[in-house]
């Protein structure tokens, strides 16, 4: 297969090949049948890891076909097109322009490059998160904190963030707030609008990981005041880990959040690399890159783009508006039934995202009958077991959970 009939195939088989894909469509049951992982179990962990679609992973098998056998030039062209599709559709998932979007390989990484690029504890500011930020990127703020970083971790109450202990810790200082729009320990959606008004009331601005929405919810950065973001794509945009997004208000790069990590290039203005040296220009001169790929460094993962914009391509047909009733249903019912069951919720009720976590009295034993009915969830911070579906999903794989733990 050569490069054109590639793309000719990808495009081919998107989302548009499943009748269940209809734009506006909000009949998911044949959608199951583009996800195999739900034919081997009741998969409910895709706050973990979100298994591939089969367009997807037959989008990667035609790469990894490429690139076993016909790698080599000329190749870039048509890579660049596909790495540039997904930033557009990626961008429009959020409501961003595609000039705000750059490659990440790490939501926590891109996380911590801008923390480096807005150079907070230089200037003597400090950051505001809270306690149902991820982990990792909390150890990112306490290993500042010892480097002499001012931040400020709100504790959150009965598993919510209370917004007025978020405005007692933000002070004219602050410089960023930083959450995780959707808390992975038990899905709690913050009030986003509130912490962006609270930011910029204050002169600072607002960081969303937004790893744990990112394609389950709709996500508007300019309704919802977010001004930074990243995301992976393994998830809940349906892609591999190692690549993701980072999305940085346009007035804001190269300026508040500068690049930390040099990308460009040098041209070489002497004999023998020229025979005739341009006089206008030093010895050896620059060509920075410009545009929010000043925040990538290197050649972004093909495999990671590849991925990314089939699965953005089928989350688009889908409508995330579609994906967020279809997995609503499943959450209110788990709400309902899993406190009754005696697993008492630590999700706040009416939360709009697609993960819900309970209190397990003996997680030991609840994982244990789980695996025995091929039941997949997770069990995190001792006892919180949460539970994560998605569009391939039913009533009954909660069907199944439920009476595992019966
Ligand atoms: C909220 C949140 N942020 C960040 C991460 C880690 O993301 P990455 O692997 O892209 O750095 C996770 C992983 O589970 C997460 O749940």
């Amino acid at each position: 297969m050569n490069r054109r009939q590639f793309f000719a195939t990808a495009a081919a088989t998107g989302p548009a090949a499943s009748s269940a894909t209809s734009s506006g469509s909000r009949d998911f049951s044949t959608v199951r049948a583009d996800f195999p992982r739900a034919r081997t179990a009741a998969y409910l962990d895709n706050a973990s890891c979100h298994p591939l679609s089969v367009h997807t992973a037959a989008a990667l098998h035609r790469y990894i076909d490429w690139a076993s056998k016909e790698v080599g030039e000329p190749w870039w062209p048509d890579w660049a097109q596909a790495r540039t599709e997904a930033k557009t559709l990626f961008a429009k998932l959020i409501n961003a322009k595609p000039s705000e979007i750059a490659f990440a390989r790490s939501t926590i990484e891109a996380e911590s490059n801008l923390l480096n690029g807005m150079a907070i504890q230089a200037s003597g500011g400090n950051v505001v998160t809270n306690d149902l930020h991820y982990s990792a990127a909390i150890y990112n703020y306490r290993m500042r904190q010892k480097d002499g970083l001012e931040v400020r971790i709100v504790k959150h109450r009965d598993w919510q963030i209370d917004i007025r202990d978020m405005e007692r810790a933000v002070d004219r200082n602050t410089r960023l707030i930083a959450i995780a729009l959707v808390s992975n320990v038990n899905g709690y959606l913050h009030d986003v609008s509130k912490l962006s008004e609270l930011a910029h009331a204050n002169g600072a601005y607002l960081y969303a990981d937004i790893i744990q929405c990112a394609g389950a919810i709709p996500i508007d950065v300019r309704a919802m005041g977010i001004d930074l973001a990243a995301c992976s794509t393994y998830k809940w945009l349906m892609g591999v880990k190692g690549f993701g997004f980072l999305y940085v208000r346009e007035d804001l790069q190269g300026s508040v959040v500068r690049p930390v990590q040099h990308s460009g290039g040098v041209r070489f203005n002497y004999a023998p690399w020229v025979e005739q040296p341009d006089t206008g220009l030093d010895e050896i001169a620059f060509s920075p890159v410009t545009g929010p790929s000043c925040y990538e460094v290197s050649y972004p993962s093909y495999e990671g783009a590849i991925c990314a914009l089939e699965s953005l391509k089928y989350i688009h047909r889908l409508g995330v508006e579609n994906i967020r009733a279809h997995v609503r249903a499943l959450t209110t019912r788990l709400q309902k039934e899993m406190p009754a069951a005696g697993y008492p919720s630590i999700t706040p009720p009416d939360n709009e995202s697609p993960i819900v976590a309970f209190a397990a009295k003996d997680p030991q034993r609840a994982m244990e009958k789980l695996r025995k009915a091929g039941v997949h969830a997770a069990m995190r911070f001792r006892n919180k077991m949460r539970i994560s579906p998605s569009v391939f999903n039913n009533q009954e794989d909660v069907d199944r959970l439920l009476e595992a733990l019966a």
